[in-house]
């Protein structure tokens, strides 16, 4: 699902980077931004400039696509994505996805904030995407579908080396799945219960779009969610947007750590 939208946003940054090949693009979730500035920028140019690029309506969405360089290759960054719950269209959504895709990425690496559902997550801990759920928000994605049952992008053996590469560098991560909430609302207990029982680690309002846009067009993806709160009724305080960034800000250190890691080997 390819429109004219993606193409102009493609060729209005082809034009302003003029860059031949990407080794991973980076999407940056919320709070976890800072991560982008830690690389060596070669440019950065605000979302607002750019032709028909949505809006990010989220505290700890920047609105930056940088093109940076690491150990020698380059990287497209993503700082704030673009969500369903800001009242935007699949098509929009998946605008980083589409161009990762379209700047020959050989990897899309996903990050997001995430509540935590397994009663062994504590908030900070980092969380590789092993598979993800969404059944109940399937229909919303009728344009992608002809993607594959499974996350195919999603690469086991990829995921394998990521969670020993976390212990060489002494950071344990966490393995596990994904659900999604569709938001803008933090979910009720009931809910993260249902999405307790049905297998879910970790819940978020994010990722699924790109991983299945992935998937679609063949290119592989890293998933990692930076738990930042248990969810509703695991948590005994009430959820909230700051506890959100505040954590992902605490955790910054290990999270660059990780991805500095990951994108180098
Ligand atoms: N639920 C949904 N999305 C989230 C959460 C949560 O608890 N924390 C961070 N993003």
């Amino acid at each position: 699902m390819e429109t004219s939208l993606h193409k102009n946003i493609f060729q209005y940054l082809q034009a302003e980077l003029n860059t031949p090949k990407i080794k991973a693009t980076i999407i940056l979730g919320s709070g976890l931004g800072t991560f982008a500035d830690e690389l060596k920028k070669i440019k950065s140019i605000p979302t607002s400039r750019i032709p028909n690029y949505p809006h990010s309506t989220v505290v700890g969405h920047a609105g930056e696509i940088s093109l940076c360089e690491y150990y020698g290759e380059l990287f497209l960054v993503f700082k704030g994505r673009i969500h369903a719950y800001e009242g935007y269209s699949l098509e929009k959504i998946i605008i980083p996805a589409v161009l990762s895709h379209k700047f020959n990425s050989d990897y899309l690496i996903i990050t997001n904030a995430a509540g935590g559902i397994n009663e062994n997550f504590k908030p900070g801990d980092l969380m590789i995407i092993e598979d993800v759920f969404y059944l109940h928000y399937k229909k919303r994605f009728k344009s992608l579908a002809d993607f594959p049952q499974s996350p195919s992008s999603i690469n086991r053996k990829l995921n394998d080396f990521i969670f020993e590469l976390g212990s060489k560098i002494n950071l344990e991560l966490k393995r596990g799945i994904y659900g999604y909430s569709l938001g803008p609302s933090y979910e009720t207990p009931a809910e993260i219960e249902f999405l307790k029982r049905a297998g879910c680690d970790a819940v978020g309002m994010s990722t699924i779009p790109e991983i299945i846009y992935s998937s679609k067009v063949g290119m592989k993806s890293i998933g990692i969610s930076c738990i930042t709160n248990l969810a509703a009724g695991i948590s005994k305080t009430k959820l909230s947007h700051t506890e959100v960034t505040e954590t992902a800000n605490l955790v910054k250190n290990n999270f660059s750590l990780l991805l500095k890691n990951i994108i180098k080997n």
